[in-house]
């Protein structure tokens, strides 16, 4: 087996070894805890696919049965079922069978990227509300009201979307509004991709079923010890049989005919890890954190950022803001090991989960205590290409794209939330705002080849 070359494998080896301290998703945080021992143990023995004995997803009559069963009761939802290509497929798959073409649908602008897929492949016409961005780059969730006057001026919309806990591990309450959806025929949906976990402390915000939405869609891997990819998805007992009967027939076009088994497993232990001890170990996780947060309280550079009284905040999303460009701070984070989930111009965003250990905390405390701030700015820029601006050509350069149409999206990643859709005219203010999210260490992303010099445009 000597001179194999497997750069993928090599790579993850090498960042395992380097990523000591993980503030970032999957909730499992690399650890080799007691969960996983049997599945790393018996990795291929346990990668099946449907025969006699293991069941079929689709049409599930044994143990995946008996473990979505219990998933079912724990969420507390009329049915939960497993998701193998993550809350993508959830969220495609909800707005696809629920919406038909030309539907008014309404979003947050903060939506994840599958929500403006959605609307692309099921040509809809989005109502897209903004929402309010604080200078440090801070995304506020939208208030519950200002949805429902929306709805109510607007009477053709036929379903509302937003992410909740957001990327920031802010929410709005949401009981009056899902009230509001289902006496008028709405469908609620919403995206909990960063939520699998409210449901497992008192402190943490109310979950979207329990207040009423009639789908919530649940990234198991970003805050439970689950594998990538491993989500759920959950709907409530205020949605039809016919409407989750359609749901799940778009899940079985959309998702993999092979589902993973390992995902699944993932999955169902996770949910029993959770029953198990995921009260206790949120509780002690609050409590670390609170120390780590009243250790750093001094720190002229850095403070918790406050928030309007109508947001609540998810605890175990750690939210800093930094008087110097978070980039920075990352910077010097991941030279001491520790990597963040995200930043944003002067955010830092730290994901933990009941994996994250007192010691992890007083860990980053210690390091930060030591960070000596300077301003200097970085140094990314956008390089000027020298191309035409030809309103012939599919390809432009973001300096040259004042005034053409966008035949992708630009996306701000992570999280991966839709900064400009398809569709959408690109203006000098825009390239500015862009240039500026880049200088300040932001990556900003198109579709697929993800190059912003070479953004792909309509041809007039
Ligand atoms: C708010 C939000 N929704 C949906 C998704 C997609 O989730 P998944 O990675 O499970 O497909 C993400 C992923 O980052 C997200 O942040």
């Amino acid at each position: 087996m000597k001179n194999i070359k497997s750069p993928v494998l090599q790579g993850l080896l090498s960042m395992s070894k380097k990523d000591k301290v993980r503030f970032h998703m999957p909730g499992h945080k690399g650890k080799f805890s007691e969960l996983y021992k049997t599945i790393y143990k018996n990795l291929l023995s346990l990668d099946f696919t449907e025969i006699n004995g293991t069941d079929d997803l689709y049409n599930s009559k044994e143990i995946l049965k008996e473990g979505m069963d219990l998933l079912t009761k724990e969420r507390m939802s009329k049915y939960s079922f497993y998701l193998t290509n993550g809350t993508t497929v959830g969220i495609l798959a909800s707005i696809m069978a629920l919406t038909n073409n030309k539907d008014s649908i309404l979003i947050s602008k903060d939506c994840h990227k599958s929500v403006y897929s959605a609307i692309e492949l099921n040509k809809l016409n989005p109502i897209i509300l903004e929402n309010i961005i604080y200078d440090s780059g801070l995304v506020l969730p939208i208030d519950e009201d200002i949805i429902i006057n929306e709805l109510k001026r607007n009477k053709n919309i036929k379903m509302v979307v937003f992410s909740r806990p957001n990327y920031y591990g802010l929410c709005s309450n949401i009981e009056k509004l899902a009230k509001y959806c289902s006496e008028n025929e709405i469908i609620l949906l919403v995206d909990e991709a960063h939520g699998s976990h409210l449901n497992y402390h008192s402190d943490l915000p109310v979950n979207a079923l329990k207040s009423g939405a009639h789908i919530s869609v649940n990234s198991f891997h970003k805050t439970l010890p689950a594998l990538t990819q491993s989500s759920v998805i959950n709907f409530n007992y205020n949605l039809s049989e016919l409407n989750i009967k359609k749901v799940l027939n778009m899940i079985e076009k959309l998702q993999s005919s092979s589902p993973s088994y390992l995902l699944m497993a993932s999955i169902d232990i996770s949910r029993a890890y959770m029953e198990s001890c995921g009260k206790e170990k949120l509780n002690n996780l609050k409590n670390y954190i609170k120390d780590f947060e009243k250790s750093i309280e001094n720190l002229p550079w850095i403070k918790i950022p406050n928030l309007p009284d109508y947001v609540n905040k998810d605890f175990t999303r750690i939210i800093l803001e930094t008087k110097i460009p978070a980039s920075n701070v990352q910077n010097y984070l991941e030279e001491n090991n520790i990597y963040l989930e995200m930043i944003s111009k002067n955010i830092l965003v730290l994901i933990t989960t009941t994996e994250d250990t007192k010691e992890d905390l007083e860990y980053l405390s210690k390091i930060l205590k030591k960070f000596k701030p300077d301003t200097t700015t970085n140094n990314n820029t956008v390089k000027d290409t020298e191309d035409k601006n030809n309103s012939q050509q599919h390809f432009v350069a973001l300096n040259k794209s004042a005034g053409r149409k966008l035949n992708e999206n630009i996306i701000i990643y992570p999280p991966g939330s839709v900064y400009l859709k398809k569709g959408d005219i690109i203006s000098e203010e825009i390239i500015k705002y862009i240039k500026e999210l880049i200088s300040s260490g932001i990556k900003v992303y198109t579709d697929f080849n993800k190059d912003i010099n070479n953004l792909y445009v309509s041809i007039d």
